[in-house]
């Protein structure tokens, strides 16, 4: 187990024009940390998951496993684990085979690799499973498979692209809790990518959060889910409504807003803000974090619904106030309540936060 760290990396492909797919990252992993590249479709996570891999080579920039620096190094010298999306296994092979192939590769002796083949076999929960043919396995067997093959090699650290994106959902959140529990008991330095951001928060321990090519924002779940630091992060990590309201008074850790019902609230902002009264700021409210009364209530931000859908373990609503769609998720609602309905929205101040734009 080892630290990693990424020093100003950015990544252009050639043909690619000026932008660069990696846009200078810097990121400290510690070691035996379970850590998260999260963000959409095309923002840079598997390039930057390549380059630590050695993959692909940055443009410019360092990376460190501990003190090394293998910024420059082959793939085969860096003692990384990979796991892919596809499992990338080789079908005409058994289980053990497979397993044993990296180790076959670095010339591990016979009976030295029937018993780590064994242990890697016994960490994933496949003891026995050795003879099966890949084919005879599920979707989730497979990814197991994967996994032990790249810790039989007791890599320094484990590089996880998507691996759980062809499993159906209850599969997906079974095999996360077990990836979690694997490169906890071996205590190996994980990076994982993933777009998911549920299985970034319930698997990690930090994340770094990308658009771009760029961090938007590096945390643990909870400070990046209760903080987020800008509207993007706000947006992509669960939902949430950022509302642009403008600034009365300021401090240097709460900016004072006026509601659209005229009434002024005291909302928690980022240490240097920046914001000045006259301005407007953005602040994030989730949807679950705001109770439903009736429109009269003192206190209440008055509205209408407009939307309104039953999902099971909450009811989606979405209230027009004052020209401005807010999202509500409630798990209980008045009875009766139906879209056209006056009701009235009760802020949680202790949730709402200021976002940079
Ligand atoms: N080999 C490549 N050549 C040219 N452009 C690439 C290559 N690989 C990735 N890109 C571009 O770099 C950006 C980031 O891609 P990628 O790292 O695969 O994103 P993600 O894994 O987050 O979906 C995208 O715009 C993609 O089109
Ligand atoms: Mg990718």
């Amino acid at each position: 187990m080892i630290d990693v760290t990424l020093e100003s990396v950015s990544k252009r492909f050639a043909r690619a024009g000026d932008t660069a797919a990696v846009d200078d990252v810097d990121i400290s992993i510690a070691a035996g940390e379970f850590f998260t590249l999260l963000g959409p479709s095309g923002c840079g996570k598997t390039t930057t998951l390549r380059m630590v891999a050695g993959f692909y080579f940055p443009t410019s920039g360092r990376i460190r496993f501990g003190a090394e620096d293998v910024t420059r190094r082959p793939p085969n010298k860096r003692d990384t684990g990979m796991v892919f999306q596809n499992y990338a296994l080789f079908p005409h092979m058994s289980v053990a085979q497979n397993v044993a192939y990296g180790l076959k590769i670095r010339k591990v002796g016979r009976a030295d690799s029937r018993r780590r083949v064994e242990e890697a076999l016994g960490q994933v929960h496949l003891d026995g499973y050795g003879e099966r043919r890949i084919d005879q396995l599920s979707g989730g067997q497979q990814q197991r498979v994967a996994l032990a093959r790249a810790l039989v090699i007791r890599p320094r650290t484990l590089l996880l692209d998507e691996p759980l994106s062809n499993l159906d959902a209850k599969l997906r959140e079974e095999t996360r809790t077990e990836i979690r529990r694997i490169q906890k008991e071996s205590g190996t330095t994980a990076i994982y990518v993933t777009h998911d951001q549920a299985e970034a928060m319930a698997m990690s321990d930090r994340i770094a959060v990308m658009e771009s090519g760029r961090v938007q924002q590096i945390g643990a779940p909870q400070e990046i889910y209760h903080r987020p630091a800008n509207a993007f992060v706000a947006r992509f990590i669960g939902r949430s409504n950022v509302l642009s309201l403008p600034v009365v008074a300021v401090t240097d850790e709460t900016v004072t807003v006026g509601r659209p019902d005229g009434t002024e609230i005291a909302v928690a902002a980022p240490a240097g803000h920046g914001l000045r009264p006259g301005e407007s700021a953005l602040v994030s409210v989730r949807p679950e974090h705001i109770g439903l009364t009736s429109a009269t209530e003192a206190g209440a931000l008055p509205g209408q619904v407009t939307e309104l859908e039953f999902t099971g373990m909450a009811t989606n609503l979405v209230v027009d106030v004052a020209g401005e769609s807010v999202q509500v998720a409630a798990i209980d609602v008045p009875a009766g309540v139906a879209v056209g309905d006056r009701i009235g929205l009760r802020l949680n101040r202790e949730r709402m936060w200021v976002v940079h734009p």
